[in-house]
């Protein structure tokens, strides 16, 4: 039922359903919305597998005829009109994240119905936060959350190359391609790119292994340096675009030192839940830090306590250090100084009890999930057992698994075996502030890491912490596979020439949809020259003529005015993996939007 020949059709309509059923046959069924035709043409259309079941008990037994239930409920659009109403849903979306793209993109701000306010650059948080109600346009938003989930940046670029996709089929269209032509043209052209990316793709040597094995074998890598230089610089870039990016190379460093302290490099494998980007409202973003260990937001009960314990025997205790109360209700009847005193004396016992129980076992540490009186506190001064109270119940959870503690609710449970170890805990104040942080390090059974953010206002520390998972998740793949492109727009120039050329070696409307696609990719440059404040058609005309003239694949926009185009002299640098992902989700979602050419739904959605 493509095309728009039967358009305007309006009393009866031949609907094909017969290739979904089969591919060898073809039904076609006659149905119409006006009862009394429906009825006359249901004779033709006795079979049951299309009727749905009647739950009328008159009819119970009967075979229904009706094919299409409450079509006068329902609203359509078909053919050509359908594709092209959705593929201006679609561009409608793109359309919002473009100006979010590159190094000078904007940022967005949203409300949300409660009232908080949030204000990203993050292309899959925008989406998510927009609250898409069209279903094509959801489909964007679900494409922006697999660039998400699977690779972590490149969620905007991923939207504007889909729109600009989607617009450049719209044009062919209307020069009479068959969607479904496009299609296969845009997935051959997005095949040529992809091999295109893996031509230009540059690999470095960035583990200490790989740096010695380059450096005894006297190869030329794209970095002969032993350290994680090319890490940084391909995080830096994930980070040039957002809020954080005056100091995004302090950031991109700690990123990459993270996710190298928790990688298995033998596997190429790296557990992100082990790397906690934790923050606290207050300071600059500067003194923001990368802490080798569990970082709990809470300090020491006493301030004359030692400010840090090292080879630290933990017991971590969910029961108070109190006396115990009677879970019934009590009443103690005290009229004599003396019984008073025996009382007091009473309570005193069991506070030196609860601190000699602790020091028995062994502990040098005291974690309370409870807090604890002026009295208690001063005897575990007193003793010397340094304590810490009220720590949240996650983090007593988390400390316990890193440090290998038992969770002890009573205090007649507590026993050697039953403490955790920690080479030393100590009280740090961040920044200027005042604030004071435990630290946890050397735990024997985590790696885990902490980047403890600091920011002047929760918008900024939220958008920080985006940033950060963005750059976590680029180091985390840069490890799975060392290879990169070059960004500022140059491997998407790189990959129109390569598509241009193919198109050349095929006819009819596969050399459309080559050229199509060819001239989508120059979307991102495009799209990165202007809101850089250039004059995008020049820009891009100036750098796709050089890259051509010189074949060279590190040649860009230069974004930031810096006076090269060459990506590689400015460090600009993509993974690979994260670029194919883009081109292979984009063209995926043309795909099924360029295959759908009927949207049934009910009326009122319509209003
Ligand atoms: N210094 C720079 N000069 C030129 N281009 C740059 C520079 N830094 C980043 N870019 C380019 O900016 C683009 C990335 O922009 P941005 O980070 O805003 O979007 P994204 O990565 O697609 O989505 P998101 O980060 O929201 O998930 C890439 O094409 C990258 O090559
Ligand atoms: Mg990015």
């Amino acid at each position: 039922m493509h095309g728009g020949d039967r358009r305007g059709r309006t009393s009866s309509v031949f609907v094909s359903v017969g290739d979904r059923v089969s591919s060898s046959s073809t039904f076609f069924f006659f149905f119409n919305l006006s009862t009394s035709t429906s009825r006359r043409s249901s004779a033709s259309s006795s079979s049951p597998l299309y009727s749905r079941p009647n739950k009328n008990k008159k009819t119970k037994n009967k075979i229904n005829p009706t094919l299409f239930q409450e079509q006068d409920r329902k609203s359509r659009v078909r053919g050509i009109d359908a594709v092209k109403a959705n593929i201006s849903a679609a561009k409608a979306v793109s359309r919002v994240l473009r100006t979010s793209l590159g190094p000078k993109g904007m940022d967005k701000m949203l409300q949300s119905p409660d009232g908080d306010v949030t204000v990203t650059n993050d292309g899959a948080t925008i989406l998510e936060l927009m609250d898409v109600q069209h279903q094509v346009g959801r489909l964007l938003v679900d494409l922006s959350r697999s660039q998400d989930h699977e690779i972590g940046d490149g969620t905007t670029g991923v939207v504007v190359l889909a729109g600009a996709l989607l617009e450049q089929a719209e044009a062919l269209l209307d020069r009479g391609i068959h969607p479904l032509k496009i299609a296969e043209g845009y997935e051959a052209a997005c095949r040529a790119a992809t091999a295109e990316l893996e031509r230009i793709a540059v690999e470095f040597a960035w583990s200490p292994e790989g740096a010695a094995k380059a450096a005894k074998e006297g190869s030329e890598t794209s970095s002969s340096s032993s350290d994680i230089e090319p890490l940084v610089a391909t995080c830096a870039t994930t980070l040039s675009s957002k809020i954080i990016g005056r100091c995004k190379r302090d950031m991109a460093e700690m990123c990459v030192k993270a996710v190298l302290a928790v990688a298995d490099l033998e596997r190429r494998d790296v557990n992100l839940d082990l790397v906690k980007v934790d923050g606290k409202v207050g300071g600059r973003l500067e003194d923001t830090r990368l802490v080798e260990g569990i970082v709990v937001d809470k300090d020491f009960s006493h301030p004359q306590m030692p400010k840090r314990v090292d080879d630290a025997r933990i017991a971590i205790l969910t029961c108070p250090f109190e006396p115990p109360k009677p879970k019934t209700k009590h009443k103690v009847d005290i009229d004599s100084v003396e019984k008073f005193e025996a009382l007091r004396e009473q309570e005193r016992t069991y506070f030196v009890e609860m601190v000699q129980k602790c020091k028995d076992a062994g502990a040098t540490l005291v974690l309370c999930q409870w807090g604890f009186d002026d009295e208690a506190n001063h005897l575990l001064l007193s003793k010397g057992l340094p304590a810490v109270r009220w720590v949240g119940g996650v983090e007593i959870e988390l400390i316990a698994l890193a440090t290998g503690a038992r969770i002890v609710p009573r205090f007649s449970e507590l026993s050697p075996e039953k403490l955790g170890h920690a080479a030393s805990v100590k009280e740090v104040s961040f920044g200027t502030t005042k604030d004071r942080m435990l630290v946890i390090e050397g735990c024997p059974n985590s790696k885990a890491v902490t980047i403890f953010v600091r920011a002047g206002n929760k918008m900024v520390l939220d958008e920080a912490r985006r940033a950060l998972h963005d750059a976590l998740c680029v180091a985390r793949n840069l490890v799975r596979d060392n290879k990169v492109v070059y960004g500022g727009g140059a491997a998407e120039i790189a990959c129109s020439l390569a598509v241009t050329a193919a198109g050349e070696k095929v006819t009819g409307a596969e050399q459309f949809a080559h050229r199509a696609f060819s001239d989508a990719l120059e979307a991102v440059p495009l799209a990165l020259a202007e809101n850089s404040g250039l004059p995008g058609i020049e820009a891009l005309a100036e750098v796709r003529a050089a890259q051509a003239s010189t074949n060279n694949p590190h040649l860009g926009i230069d974004c930031n005015g810096v006076g090269t185009a060459d990506m590689k002299q400015q460090g600009v640098f993509e993974t690979l993996i994260g670029k194919k992902q883009q081109l292979v989700l984009a063209t995926q979602v043309c795909r099924m939007i360029l295959k759908i050419d009927d949207v049934i739904m009910p009326a009122s959605d319509l209003e």
